[in-house]
């Protein structure tokens, strides 16, 4: 016997006779356990295996040689194999598995894993080819009436990240987790559960990665070694044991074959990335146009404007207040000539104001639209318009009928809908939320058509919310990508909405707080992602709105936004110095709008998050192979993409000097050019982080560039909508011999489907160095999509001419083309389309 399968033995053999707290926040009386660790009978499936203990069943299968799936049922067949998270195509793929079974185990190979199932234990063991264990039950699952919670070895070196954006420092070891979608107004660093339940998470062991996805929508919860040293665990207080194991070994693998499992974000719409302008509520038309004049007056770049509740009437959503908005329709017309995408808040509750001629009201009742008490009369809650009612969003009727209400809206002009108080939150309910006995039906393709109570949904109903805002806005205008925000959702929830962390606070903490909670929710799927910038609950002292607009600039969703009583909170709040620093950085950003979208159509293809932490990128960063991220001194920086690295103060409030850590690369100040860590290069990578000593000051946040990187870069707009103008900007930073030297763009028309009949246009970039000198080629333009520039400027970093001769396509231009930049040159060519080769010597 193995070891560590001795250590699972042992475990198993003891837990009976032990009273042990074994549910996260329940106490088990031996009396309703059950624990499967007697095969009874076995069978080798085409593709895994089953085991039986008495009515007990296990069923483990490969849907790829890289993932795996987990089920098993106290008693009686399998749940119903349906899933709100995962795709379909995913969870009836299976691949072919060659049975692994002897005098000790049952089990299986692919060609990625070995699969045991200890025959005394029945813990099961995952390996690599090479035998190495990469996760292991420490004992059998164990059952407690519905519920059940499975255990794992922690080793030491093991760190664990995901589970979206639970606040807490970013590796989860030693802390533990409920998922339960909770309206957690002022949120702080303690505060469990949150908005949202994405139960996947990472495991990362020096390197090697393995995600789990425990596929189960009722109260579910994750415990990395708080309540049992060297143990982690998870369950559910109900539902399907029901897990999948996904195997890397490097992280990147495992986050696309999450998206594999789950889906991808859709593309967003181009204005989506510029700089969002919000507040609870601008409380007129007036006050509307105000804010967006003097956005364009003091030209602070800018693409959405937001209506929260108090542009409706009495705050029923779906209406408008026409007193204090006369000319509803004129206004958002008016946005628009001035180049403004609006938001809308359509919050789900709708006010139960029956005969009031209220039609979301009375179309919902007509067609049967609302969630019900068990004893059948429809459930009201108190929320923002008082007493109100539930559309039934697990009834694919229903969400089709709640597409319809965005018609009016749509037809107005409105181009963004946020998707909020979905939780669901009520406030008259003394859990916040619905008492879990409602009920909600399924009716569903996939799904048996049932009912279920608010125990089994709670989890899923604001991404059913979301789904069915995105779906009907596609229904309505097919070839316009919906832009939804939802601020509750699931795993695979990214499919249909991007999300922010909800109601922070106007502190540096929270500031601080952003770049972990974003990090985990791009780790669990949701590539586009924000927090309110400048916070929401409080008035953030200027100098703190100043630099969460520097850090914001480089996240995904850029959207300032806060609650109401509190101060304004717009850029130029705090007066004209702290203004011009925040609009060089809202600009920077929208100098960057090329990276920018083509890391969110890279998400769209891989499910890659555009918010990176550094162990995303360079898991090799440590000689140990742990995560950088979790290291103090690389705390407080993310990547945006593979290229860049934003690294403000792990304390963002205090003015000491900071120690920063890097990956041993050659790194380029993003600002001048400038290569720091001149002597750290190339020759040391895989060798200890390199560091570097940073000052804080307000107006500057360091920004660093990967040696290697070609940036694409964009003339300054006042929004997306403009067309730039001037040459595309290729920032290309030489790194070293040997090294890849790589960029990309993607573009498009910004806001619909054409780009899938290939009206898109995509280029590579690549950079060598040989005896010649320095090499650029750009490629040819791919796709039909017409380029706004005619001319690249290409600015070279990080590599010296010799005689400044500059051929193009063999050409010789001379040397008049070559223009010296103070840490590099410049080359500005003209762009055909068909590809170009630059020769500098
Ligand atoms: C919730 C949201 C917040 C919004 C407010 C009013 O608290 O989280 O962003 O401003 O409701 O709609």
């Amino acid at each position: 016997m193995r070891r560590s399968n001795f250590l699972c033995a042992i475990m198993a053999a003891t837990f009976f006779t032990q009273a042990v707290t074994i549910l996260y926040g329940q106490t088990i009386t031996p009396s309703g356990l059950f624990q499967f660790n007697h095969a009874t009978a076995f069978s080798s499936l085409p593709d895994g295996i089953e085991i039986s203990d008495g009515p007990a069943h296990e069923v483990i299968t490969a849907l790829r040689d890289d993932v795996l799936r987990v089920r098993m049922t106290r008693q009686g067949a399998m749940s119903e194999n349906a899933s709100w998270a995962v795709l379909t195509e995913a969870r009836k793929s299976s691949v072919a598995t060659t049975p692994d079974i002897n005098a000790e185990h049952y089990g299986f190979r692919t060609h990625s894993l070995i699969v045991e199932v200890d025959k005394k234990s029945l813990c099961l063991t995952v390996r690599d080819l090479e035998g190495n264990i990469l996760q292991q039950d420490v004992r059998p699952a164990q059952f407690d009436g519905t519920a059940f919670r499975v255990f794992k070895t922690m080793p030491l070196d093991e760190h664990y990240f995901g589970l979206g954006d639970k606040t807490g420092p970013l590796d989860r070891r030693e802390e533990a987790f409920a998922l339960w979608n909770t309206d957690a107004y002022r949120f702080q660093e303690s505060t469990d559960p949150l908005y949202k339940s994405i139960p996947f998470f990472l495991t990362y062991k020096a390197g090697v990665t393995l995600g789990v996805l425990l596929d189960n929508t009722w109260r579910t919860s994750f415990d990395f070694g708080k309540e049992l040293p060297n143990i982690y665990s998870f369950g559910a207080v109900n539902g399907p044991l029901n897990y999948y194991i996904l195997y890397g070994p490097s992280p990147k693998q495992v986050v696309e074959s999450y998206a594999w499992l789950t889906g991808k974000p859709p593309l967003p719409p181009r204005w989506t990335l510029g700089f969002q302008q919000s507040r609870y509520s601008y409380e007129s038309q007036a006050r509307v146009m105000e804010i967006a004049n003097h956005l364009r007056a003091d030209h602070i770049p800018a693409d959405a404007i937001y209506l929260d509740i108090g542009f409706q009437e009495k705050n029923r959503p779906f209406t408008v207040d026409q007193k204090r908005f006369p000319d509803f329709s004129g206004m958002i017309a008016q946005l628009k000539a001035k180049n403004f995408h609006v938001v809308a808040i359509t919050d789900l509750h709708i006010a139960n104001l029956p005969n009031a001629g209220y039609a979301p009201y009375d179309s919902g009742i007509a067609g049967d639209h609302f969630v019900k008490n068990p004893d059948g009369s429809v459930y009201t809650g108190v929320v923002w318009p008082g007493p109100s009612v539930f559309p039934d969003f697990t009834r694919q009727q229903t969400r089709a009928w709640w597409g319809t209400l965005y018609r009016n809206f749509q037809h107005d002009g409105i181009e963004g809908f946020w998707n909020d108080m979905n939780e669901p939150s009520i406030f008259d309910s003394p859990t916040k939320t619905m008492p879990v006995d409602v009920i909600h039906r399924i009716d569903e393709p996939g799904f048996l058509k049932r009912t279920a109570t608010h125990a089994e949904i709670h989890d899923v109903y604001g991404m059913e919310n979301s789904r069915a805002t995105f779906d009907g806005l596609l229904a309505l205008a097919p070839n316009v990508r919906p832009f939804v925000l939802t601020r509750a959702t699931y795993a695979g929830g990214q499919r249909y909405a991007a999300t922010w962390t909800g109601d922070n606070s106007s502190t540096w903490n929270h500031l601080r707080l952003t770049t972990p909670m974003l990090k985990n929710l791009g780790l669990s799927g949701f590539a586009f992602a924000g927090a309110d910038v400048g916070g929401y609950a409080g008035t953030p002292p200027p100098d703190l709105l100043t630099k969460w607009l520097e850090v914001a600039a480089f996240q995904p969703i850029d959207r300032d936004h806060t609650e109401s009583g509190t101060g304004d909170q717009e850029p130029w709040v705090g007066g004209p110095q702290q203004e011009a620093i925040r609009r060089r950085f809202i600009e920077e950003r929208y100098r960057l709008m090329p990276y920018l979208y083509t890391l969110a159509e890279e998400s769209s293809r891989t499910g890659l998050p555009m918010v990176r932490p550094l162990f995303l990128e360079f898991p090799d960063a440590a000689p140990d192979h742990h995560p950088l991220d979790i290291d103090l001194p690389a705390s407080g920086e993310f990547l945006l993409g593979p290229d860049l690295l934003i690294a403000p103060s792990p304390w963002p409030e205090q003015l000491d000097h900071y120690l920063a850590e890097f990956p041993a690369e050659d790194w380029y100040d993003y600002w001048t050019g400038r290569q720091v860590l001149e002597d750290g290069g190339a020759g040391n990578a895989g060798q200890s982080p390199l560091t570097l000593n940073l000052q804080p000051e307000l107006a500057s946040l360091p920004v660093f560039v990967r040696g290697g990187a070609i940036l694409p870069m964009e003339p300054l707009v006042q929004s997306t909508n403009e067309t730039p103008r001037g040459p595309l900007t290729l920032r290309v930073y030489y790194g070293g011999p040997g090294k890849q030297c790589a960029g990309s763009l993607y573009t498009d028309d910004g806001k619909t489907y054409a780009y899938r009949k290939g009206e898109f246009l995509r280029m590579q970039f690549t950079c060598k160095v040989d005896d010649k000198g320095f090499h650029l080629h750009v490629s040819a333009h791919e796709g039909s999509y017409p380029a706004w520039w005619k001319e690249i400027s290409a600015e070279v970093y990080g590599w010296s001419p010799k005689t400044k001769q500059i051929s193009l396509n063999g050409r010789s231009e001379g040397q008049t083309a070559l223009k010296s930049l103070p840490h590099g040159v410049d080359v500005v060519f003209a762009d055909d389309g068909k590809g170009d080769d630059l020769l500098i010597r």
